[in-house]
């Protein structure tokens, strides 16, 4: 039987003799003895010290069998366990030439993902990931949501033509999703709220620290809502799976030197609508460049990525921001009964500069305003009638959001690049591994 390593730390096993196999993460030879750091498939290292003899032909990522009994010694790295080594099988003799060591560059642990992923700072990463999504799945099941399953190839764009990705489809073509949204619409009449987490793909031309060309998607829709519900489910979705993940991943937040201190407390969410985020940009002396050169930003500009940054940098808890002008908003959007003008949507914007990591709001429910708006977006009708069908047949008031699992990560990790976030990350200039 072998054990896992994170099990025989542990004062019981002191003088027991275990069996543990994984990898030689690093490897110290001297005269008399080595010593071996040994990782198992969990991402958790200890000690194994050999008489030198035994270790001569061993290299870094050899996967071995260890056979020794455990010892406390505080000279041992990584909590003062170690193994005393006496049997060693050797699964697979790793070559000399493991190109990744401890000063490699970030280009070099992109262009050698397959084996990065071993790292142990991807692997408490990815332990998180795993942990993320698991709370907000538990937050769903908990609050009766269904979770539906919307397909990955469509015909219909939801996001704009200028980041679709467009492929053969037999004798015709068709596109990879960009949101599951329509779909979920769909599904609102016959199971009432229902979400999903399915990939998401934009032919993003833009090399962005926040934009991947393929993401995890989570979306959410139901009917019958407002759009202070549709906050409130983000705001509990968001600080109950936060405050869960932190407290399960507490040691890998550690590792990561990440202050959790500073996903505490994060509700209530604050709240702004678009025109006074634009008054505060205007009395930060924001400017946006227009035509080649800047000004000032104005009602009616999108909120790019730096003003996200302002608005946010100095806020411990989410904002959303509301009512954008429907210009800058998809044809979905629903028109404010109060002002013809701005749209009933809303974006969440985390904190310390991270910036947009949800987008939702009420949907047009009306058959007439719909097709209008999707005329001027200049959208074929004939790929969207099922889509007006569900206007033309008992339409209800509803919305919902989509939230990228990536741009939440980003924030909770404390991390810069989003392609730390995600194993294999897909961008502009990177389809492999
Ligand atoms: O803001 P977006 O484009 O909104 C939608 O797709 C809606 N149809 C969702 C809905 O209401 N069901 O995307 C939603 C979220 C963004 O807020 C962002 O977190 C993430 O998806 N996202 C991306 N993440 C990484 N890389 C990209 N290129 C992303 N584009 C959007
Ligand atoms: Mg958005």
């Amino acid at each position: 039987m072998y054990f896992r390593i994170s099990d025989i730390k542990n004062s019981d096993f002191i003088g027991k003799e275990v069996s543990i196999r994984g990898w030689i993460h690093r490897i110290r030879k001297q005269k008399e003895n080595s010593f071996l750091l040994l990782r198992d498939e969990r991402g958790d290292v200890i000690q194994i010290v050999y008489p030198s003899f035994k270790t001569d032909n061993l290299t870094i990522e050899s996967s071995i069998g260890v056979k020794g009994v455990v010892h406390k010694d505080k000279r041992a790295p990584e909590g003062g366990y170690e193994v005393r080594g006496s049997d060693l099988d050797i699964y697979n003799l790793s070559q000399i030439d493991y190109p990744l060591g401890e000063y490699t560059s970030i280009d070099l642990l992109l262009e050698y993902r397959h084996l990065a992923i071993r790292t142990r700072r991807m692997t408490m990463i990815s332990k998180i990931r795993s942990s993320l999504l698991r709370y907000l799945r538990d937050w769903f099941v908990y609050n009766d949501w269904f979770e539906i399953t919307p397909p990955i190839l469509v015909r219909s764009s939801v996001e704009g033509g200028s980041t679709l990705f467009k492929l053969n489809y037999f004798n015709d073509f068709a596109f990879l999703s960009q949101s599951a949204q329509l779909y979920l619409e769909a599904m609102i009449f016959s199971l009432g709220p229902v979400w999903s987490l399915s990939p998401s793909f934009r032919a993003e031309k833009s090399r962005t620290v926040r934009h991947l060309s393929e993401f995890l998607h989570l979306e959410a829709e139901s009917p019958w809502v407002t759009l202070a519900d549709l906050l409130k489910v983000q705001e509990d979705l968001i600080s109950s799976t936060v405050s869960n993940v932190i407290k399960e991943r507490k040691n890998e937040f550690e590792f990561l030197r990440i202050d959790t201190s500073k996903l505490e407390n994060i509700t209530p969410f604050s709240r702004m609508t678009y025109r006074e985020a634009i008054d505060l940009l205007r009395n930060k002396d924001f400017k946006v460049v227009y035509k080649g050169s800047p000004r000032p930003i104005e009602y009616g500009d999108d909120l790019g990525i730096d003003a996200e940054k302002l608005l946010t940098e100095n806020s411990h808890v989410p904002i959303f921001v509301t009512n954008y002008p429907l210009k800058i908003k998809p044809f979905y959007v629903k028109v404010d009964p109060n002002n013809e003008e701005e749209g009933l949507a809303a974006d969440l914007l985390a904190p310390y500069g991270f910036g947009e990591i949800t987008s939702g709001g009420l949907r047009e429910s009306n058959l007439q305003q719909l097709t209008k708006r999707m005329m001027l977006e200049g959208l074929v009708s004939s790929d969207y009638e099922w889509y007006l069908d569900l206007r033309r047949y008992g339409s209800v008031p509803h919305g919902g959001f989509g939230l990228g699992i990536e741009r939440l990560l980003r924030w909770i990790l404390f991390m810069t690049d989003i392609k730390d976030t995600v194993p294999f990350p897909r961008t502009m200039s990177r389809i492999n591994p």
